[in-house]
């Protein structure tokens, strides 16, 4: 009912040449896939990923949108920049953002507001620390940052959106959450959609599971009722393994 999404993720990896160079790699082996495919390469290679992504299957995203139109935002791309750039995705309140640039629930908001605005699909990062996972806090806490995520957005948008559940502790670690943990979190989330919205509309939003996502565990992950895709960090660098998670 829902179609899967495996997104890449490169974060603060790739020029424009080596971002062309993988998409050229990568085309031929994903060309039958079966799951919406995303690369969101950094701003400043978007233009050359998105030449090398023409008449292909993969859509290109974004790892950042501001909130205003335009204005003296120094150092800010606005939706419609990317908009025209091709970008129809954009990553927005990633974990990396929150810890180490100020990014809030508040701000996500904004942000997740100003991209469905302009026609780009927001993939709004939610997930919890160690700490809180040890405390039992996950639940609330994701939880509460997708109601605050989704403040004053309406039925039909939330529709269209994609939540990421991505627990810190398993970004970039090697340390995957279970199978069982991804599928019972992301079911948290969808409950605190259903709880805003209703069954059919928390039926429609696809949840995503991020962290440490590979060719080993992505079959597996997959195969989970609840889960509709993989954000992909460190596996989407290198075609042959992004492609063997795309192709799960
Ligand atoms: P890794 O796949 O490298 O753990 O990163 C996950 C992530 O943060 C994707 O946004």
């Amino acid at each position: 009912m829902r179609t899967p999404i495996i997104a890449g993720n490169w974060k603060m990896n790739m020029t424009g040449a080596q971002g062309a160079a993988l998409v050229k790699a990568l085309v031929p082996l994903v060309k039958d896939a079966k799951c919406e495919v995303v690369l969101c390469p950094p701003f400043t290679a978007l233009f050359d990923v998105n030449n090398a992504l023409e008449h292909t299957n993969i859509k290109l995203g974004a790892q950042n949108v501001h909130w205003e139109q335009k204005g003296a935002f120094t150092g800010e791309v606005s939706a419609e920049m990317l908009k025209a750039l091709g970008v129809s995705y954009a990553i927005i309140g990633h974990s990396e953002r929150r810890q180490y640039f100020g990014e809030t629930d508040e701000t996500v908001n904004s942000r997740a507001k100003a991209a469905l605005k302009a026609g780009i699909i927001p993939i709004i990062c939610v997930g919890e620390s160690l700490s809180q996972r040890e405390a039992g806090e996950t639940d609330a806490f994701v939880s509460r940052q997708t109601v605050n995520a989704l403040s004053s957005i309406s039925q039909a948008e939330v529709e269209k959106l994609v939540i990421a559940y991505e627990p810190i502790w398993a970004i970039g670690t090697g340390r995957t959450a279970s199978s069982e943990q991804a599928n019972e979190t992301i079911g948290v989330v969808r409950g605190a959609v259903r709880g805003l919205y209703g069954e059919e509309t928390a039926s429609k939003v696809r949840i995503l599971y991020g962290g440490s996502m590979n060719p080993k565990n992505a079959s597996a992950l997959m195969a989970m009722d609840e889960l509709d895709g993989g954000l992909i960090g460190g596996a989407s660098l290198l075609a042959e393994d992004f492609a063997a998670v795309i192709n799960f």
